[in-house]
């Protein structure tokens, strides 16, 4: 991993007018249109010299975000909240202010600031939820595991009949990661593709109009430790989706629903039952450790094939950890020995209670700890760090 805090030019206290990039983790609306920061990350070149102008800085009353720029959304303690790109300036000494940059956005071939998108509202993703999407992973501005992810899209565009060339998204997607200057760290992509805009009927539109293309790059970092060494809770909930979870749809009212459920009852995640047995979360994949045995529910129509998956999934097989063609010790997880989640913007994440229970000892399990660390030596890998 990369060390924190070491910046070219760390011991430099920045000069009064000096612009310095960074990033920040918007967490609790003061007023209208100003956020208080509360976490400062280096992540661009110069992240780490903000965070310490900022922490110089620190008496000269909350640090001012200004959200002209759009696009911060705002989370409980951070945890639901996006990170953003931030500009920070010292005006007078003693004073910095903090604002955020424009965010652009990919529509349909064009890179322009959020606020000049304009998508129709005859758009069937907007009437129909008629499109799909999917989150990856970028690091320095190169995508990761992108191949597995296009291989989904383009099983899910075949299972939904829109013919889509998915080779351009790739490239689209880097442009856009560089247009928002996110070229150091971590960041995601997000890319949705619906059947485009024609008037409200429920068949495809004839003749067919070109598919919508819509993509954001937001700043991304890898969960805190402590957050993942205390470990999150899950409340199971009935699984009313479709049968066809494998595909990566944006109708995702039924997941909405259910991680709000969960939210309310202060779970951090959500985990769909059918026919009595957990099948994944609302935006994860569920991973149970018995005997020293690993299991989670087998790809097929009811569960989404995370990518992250199938990565655990290798890495415990080099491992030589015994991984189980099976659904029983998913019937009542929290009776399993270890539970954990996988995800694009979940990583590998312990599962320490679900419905108030705990599971196993109530913290991070020891085959969840190595998969963990295996899994993130994996993502150094492919980031070649
Ligand atoms: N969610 N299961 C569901 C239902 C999901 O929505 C996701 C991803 C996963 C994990 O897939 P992957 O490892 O490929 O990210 C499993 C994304 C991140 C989201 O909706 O934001």
């Amino acid at each position: 991993m990369v060390a924190r805090g070491v910046g070219g030019d760390a011991a430099r206290r920045p000069l009064v007018g000096e612009r310095l990039h960074g990033v920040a983790r918007p967490a609790q609306l003061e007023r209208p249109r100003l956020l208080q920061v509360l976490a400062l990350e280096e992540q661009l070149g110069a992240g780490g010299a903000v965070e310490r102008l900022v922490a110089q800085h620190r008496r000269a009353a909350h640090q001012a975000l200004d959200t002209r720029g759009g696009g911060a959304h705002v989370g409980e303690g951070g945890q639901l909240g996006h990170d953003c790109r931030i500009v920070a300036q010292v005006v007078h000494p003693g004073v910095v202010a903090v604002s955020q940059p424009r965010m652009l956005v990919h529509l349909d071939g064009a890179v322009l600031p959020l606020e000049q998108a304009r998508i129709s509202p005859q758009d069937r993703g907007f009437l129909f939820a008629d499109g799909l999407y999917e989150v990856g992973l970028a690091w320095r501005g190169r995508l990761l595991l992108w191949p597995e992810h296009e291989r989904r899209m383009q099983a899910g565009l075949r299972a939904i009949r829109l013919p889509l060339d998915t080779a351009p998204l790739a490239r689209a997607g880097e442009e856009l990661l560089r247009a928002n200057g996110l070229l150091a760290g971590f960041a995601v992509l997000y890319v949705q593709v619906t059947r485009g805009a024609a008037p409200r009927a429920h068949g495809f539109p004839e003749p067919a109009v070109p598919p919508t293309v819509y993509m954001t790059a937001r700043p991304h970092r890898l969960h805190e430790e402590a957050f993942v060494e205390a470990g999150v809770s899950a409340a199971r909930v009935p699984d009313p989706r479709w049968a066809r979870c494998d595909v990566k749809s944006t109708a995702l009212l039924a997941n909405v629903l259910a991680q709000q459920q969960a939210h309310e009852a202060g779970a951090w995640e959500a985990l769909f039952v059918r026919d009595g047995v957990t099948l994944e979360g609302s935006h994860t994949n569920l991973f149970v450790v018995r005997g020293g045995e690993l299991w989670t529910y087998p790809p097929c129509n009811y569960v989404l094939e995370g990518v992250t998956r199938n990565v655990v999934l290798a890495l415990a097989r080099d491992l030589g950890i015994v991984v189980r063609d099976g659904v029983e010790a998913l019937v009542d997880p929290a009776a399993a020995d270890e539970v954990f989640l996988t995800g694009t913007t979940t990583e590998v994440l312990p599962v320490v209670r679900i419905d108030g229970r705990d599971v196993g000892l109530g913290a991070p399990g020891p085959l969840t700890r190595r998969l963990r660390a295996a899994y993130l030596a994996r993502l150094d890998e492919l980031a070649g760090r």
